[in-house]
């Protein structure tokens, strides 16, 4: 069968190109006579993949020296736990809930910490980001924790419109559009990301942390929970997700070729425009959250009739557009379009949506 436009909103599509490569390089990776698979987390092999890995992100992300990258796992449900695990000092923290993700986030964080919710949009479904402003954050906090995108609702937080404090840090969950878009780094005390949207397959968190934050925490916190022995070891304290994170190292450098963050963006914003501009024209498929909001990553869309989302669904599939089922709790149809969706891909979707249109009004 010949690949389909796929658009999951995780596990989410990988760049072809990558998944070439790595299929070119699987059973002998640069002459070592194995796979990256195979190789010891402490040969001179994997090190360099390791270390390029971390490198390239850190170029393209244009992260300050100041920072470490951490290859972690647990997926971004850990970070929920490590973040106040971590930072706790006064023993309180702010969040910003603008989806079922920030949700989650500060559910956990309430077991260990005490949980301000400075602003929430449950009241009307997550379908708008909240305005904050400096007044309604706590000085005292030990950090704030917002999530730049909300993969169920579809809506994003833009690096211009963060409002923080300057003696509080930052923590961001950009799991669905780390890459997608630039946010200044410098601004954030933690930024975590699971792998399998936008940068390789899941079992790997990437944790980009700001050096003064990577500290000696109470004795009774696991291990494996701490970043400093993370940091300390380069995030090879024990075995770390090696495939994964190799796989991560090879979607950096394409990124990186095909021109940056700043050029995935402007691919990112077409893509996404092209959809939305195709829900705003019809009169069959509705929005589902505020337009100035709208995520470029995940873009959720009803006709208002579930069996005619169902239908959609499965014509769609049949044309080889899969994976565009809504989240369980929300519904209707949710197209994701991460940095390796192909433009060809999103106007293939929106050729079908007109067909379908002109065939179910
Ligand atoms: C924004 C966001 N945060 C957290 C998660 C949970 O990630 P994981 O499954 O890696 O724990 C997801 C997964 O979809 C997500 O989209």
């Amino acid at each position: 069968m010949a690949r389909v436009y796929n658009f999951s909103a995780g596990p989410g599509t990988l760049p072809e190109e990558v998944l070439k490569r790595a299929a070119e390089e699987m059973l002998d990776y640069k002459g070592s006579g194995m796979s990256v698979m195979e190789m010891s987390h402490r040969s001179s092999w994997y090190e360099e993949v390791h270390n390029n890995a971390a490198n390239t992100l850190k170029e393209i992300m244009n992260i300050p020296d100041n920072y470490k990258v951490l290859f972690l796992q647990g997926g971004a449900h850990l970070q929920f736990a490590m973040v106040p695990l971590n930072l706790k000092k006064t023993g309180k923290a702010d969040y910003l809930v603008a989806g079922q993700w920030g949700k989650k986030a500060a559910a956990e964080a309430k077991k260990f910490i005490s949980v301000n919710v400075v602003a929430s949009s449950e009241d009307k479904t997550y379908s708008y980001i909240p305005k904050i402003e400096k007044s309604m954050l706590s000085e005292d906090a030990d950090y704030f924790h917002i999530t730049t995108n909300n993969t169920v609702f579809g809506t994003r937080l833009r690096d211009k419109d963060i409002v923080c404090l300057e003696n509080v840090p930052l923590v961001a969950d950009m799991s669905s559009n780390i890459l997608s878009e630039v946010y200044d780094v410098s601004k954030f005390g933690i930024i975590y990301a699971g792998a399998q949207k936008n940068m390789g397959p899941a079992g790997v968190t990437v944790v980009i942390i700001r050096e003064d934050l990577i500290k000696d925490v109470d004795a009774s916190v696991p291990t494996m929970l701490q970043y400093k022995i993370h940091a300390d070891q380069n995030s090879l304290y024990n075995t770390p997700p090696c495939y994964s994170i190799y796989i991560c190292g090879l979607v950096y450098e394409w990124v990186k070729k095909n021109g940056g963050v700043e050029a995935m963006q402007k691919i990112n914003e077409e893509k996404a425009k092209l959809l939305y501009d195709c829900i705003d024209n019809s009169s069959l498929y509705k929005g589902t959250v505020d337009k100035y909001d709208r995520s470029i990553m995940n873009v959720n869309f009803k006709t208002g009739n579930e069996e005619l989302d169902k239908k959609f669904i499965k014509e769609a599939t049949e044309r080889g557009l899969v994976n565009l089922k809504g989240y369980r709790t929300v519904g209707g149809m949710r197209a994701s379009i991460y940095n390796a969706m192909p433009v060809e891909g999103v106007k293939a979707l929106v050729e079908f949506m007109k067909e379908f249109e002109a065939k179910n009004s």
